[in-house]
């Protein structure tokens, strides 16, 4: 037999595109593709892209040029590009950069294999009627005992700022049996913590022979599933946090304690200019809901600094807001505009302005972060080993707020879920000892 071809991927961007990449390795598996570390050894390049920020997607052409290079002495190497510029810049991409073989979109992949053998056109950017999850192979289990489900995709939103309405299309859920299927054949395969994915995941209303499906529906029928520990979902509009998600928090314990809730803004101004349709008081009332369900969550959010008009005294209320909530995790960007989006329209703000609010938006996230990291030392956690430490007899795992915490465990094992105390906090990290059963 021909020794396989080896394909390279490159994923920029969210969860989804890793996700995405994964399931194009298993479709580009299927025919006969093994996935390699290095684009020297590559038959094949796939760069999964990403539009959100104009230096997500400048990048693509930067990896082009290198490409360049490499296509130079090997004539043979396909390159393609696949996910969000691709399906915001289409067939740009070949014109800009002829080197490149195939372009193809989110919504189009199961047709990858296809284009790379010249059995289909060369762009695909459709939106088709059909699922393309129903038209790829079965996963495979390639993150060890955590992975990722897509659930649901797109978005209906429409914040002034962003482009994923426009490279993901309309909000559309899988059926829940279909996701039940895939976890389970995950479970089978090892895994023991799931993240449900979804441009806005809380939005998910899916259907089976069972009925209709809301998110807290799925994950109470995922938490059935012996050997599955542990469920969580990101990423979620706070306008979408339905009251019997947040009971979810707090009776299903498989339902980890943590929850990525992107406010971008503190300032109500602000908030309306980017079509967020709910106020920053709003916000604090559902995260005291949503503490009164589940006190210890952790919270993570999204924060954009500078967004055209953004005034001191917005930027001074998104501060504010920060020290109402305290969040032990956070991103934070600085407004960048996207080619097609309203807010695009609109002068933009001075870049020194710009730089001295992120910066303080950012020394204030992290001293909040570290204080809550800081507060989880003496506690006893669920730690889920990932994966053996550099030290010897060392496991670094994650606790159940997603921190990485370090156990000196000889007999610890790759996909054990342990009690641990912890013991020490340092800038990235927990440390912390098993305690015996
Ligand atoms: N659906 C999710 C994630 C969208 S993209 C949500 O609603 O939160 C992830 C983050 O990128 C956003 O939360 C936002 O903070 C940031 N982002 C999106 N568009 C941006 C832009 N034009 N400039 C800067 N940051 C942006
Ligand atoms: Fe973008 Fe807003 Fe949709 Fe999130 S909710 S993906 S920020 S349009
Ligand atoms: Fe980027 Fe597309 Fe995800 S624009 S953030 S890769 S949905």
């Amino acid at each position: 037999m021909a020794d396989p071809k080896k394909l390279f991927i490159k994923t920029y961007g969210c969860q989804m595109n890793v996700y995405d990449s994964e399931r194009m390795a298993e479709a580009m598996g299927a025919d006969g593709y093994v996935t390699t570390e290095t684009a020297d050894d590559a038959d094949m390049v796939l760069l999964n892209t990403c539009h959100i920020r104009e230096k997500a997607g400048e990048k693509l052409y930067s990896d082009l040029g290198r490409l360049r290079e490499l296509k130079r002495d090997k004539p043979n190497l396909k390159i393609g590009v696949a996910g969000c510029v691709a399906q915001a810049e289409g067939a740009e991409i070949m014109r800009r950069m002829p080197i490149v073989d195939l372009v193809v979109g989110p919504q189009s992949y199961h047709n990858l294999p296809a284009m790379a053998r010249g059995d289909a056109p060369n762009i695909d950017t459709e939106f088709p009627l059909e699922d393309k999850f129903d038209l790829l192979p079965e996963r495979k289990a390639t993150r060890g005992p955590t992975a990722f489900l897509t659930v649901q995709e797109g978005c209906d939103k429409f914040c002034a700022f962003c482009v994923v309405p426009y490279t993901r299309g309309s909000e559309v859920s899988r059926a829940a049996s279909r996701i039940l299927a895939e976890a389970r054949g995950l479970v089978e395969k090892g895994v023991r913590d799931i993240t449900l994915l979804g441009q806005n995941v809380n939005a998910y209303h899916g259907s089976s022979e069972a009925g209709d499906f809301t998110l807290s529906r799925l994950i109470r029928e995922l938490a059935r599933i012996d050997g599955l520990q542990r469920i969580r979902y990101t990423t979620s509009h706070p306008n979408d946090m339905e009251d019997d998600l947040i009971a979810a928090h707090g009776d299903e314990p498989k339902l980890m304690p943590y929850l990525h809730l992107p406010v971008q803004s503190g300032s109500d101004r602000v908030l309306k200019a980017m079509n967020r349709k709910h106020t920053a008081e709003q916000y604090l009332r559902l995260i005291e809901r949503i503490r009164a369900a589940r006190p210890d969550i952790l919270l993570s959010s999204d924060f954009i600094v500078g967004f055209p008009g953004e005034t001191d005294a917005d930027f001074a209320a998104t501060l504010d807001l920060i020290r109402a909530v305290g969040y032990g995790q956070a991103y934070s960007f600085k407004y960048s505009a996207r080619p097609g989006t309203p807010a695009a329209e609109k002068p933009e703000l001075p870049a020194d302005v710009v730089d001295a609010r992120l910066q303080t938006l950012q020394a204030l996230l992290t001293e909040q972060q570290r204080a809550v990291q800081q507060s989880m030392v003496g506690r006893e956690l669920g730690v889920l080993y990932e994966k053996p430490g550099r030290q010897a007899g060392q496991m670094i795992g994650k606790s159940d707020h997603l921190h990485a915490v370090y156990v000196n465990d000889p007999a610890g094992k790759v996909g054990e879920l342990v009690r641990v105390r912890i013991l020490a906090s340092s800038t990235n990290s927990l440390a912390g000892e098993r305690i015996s059963e």
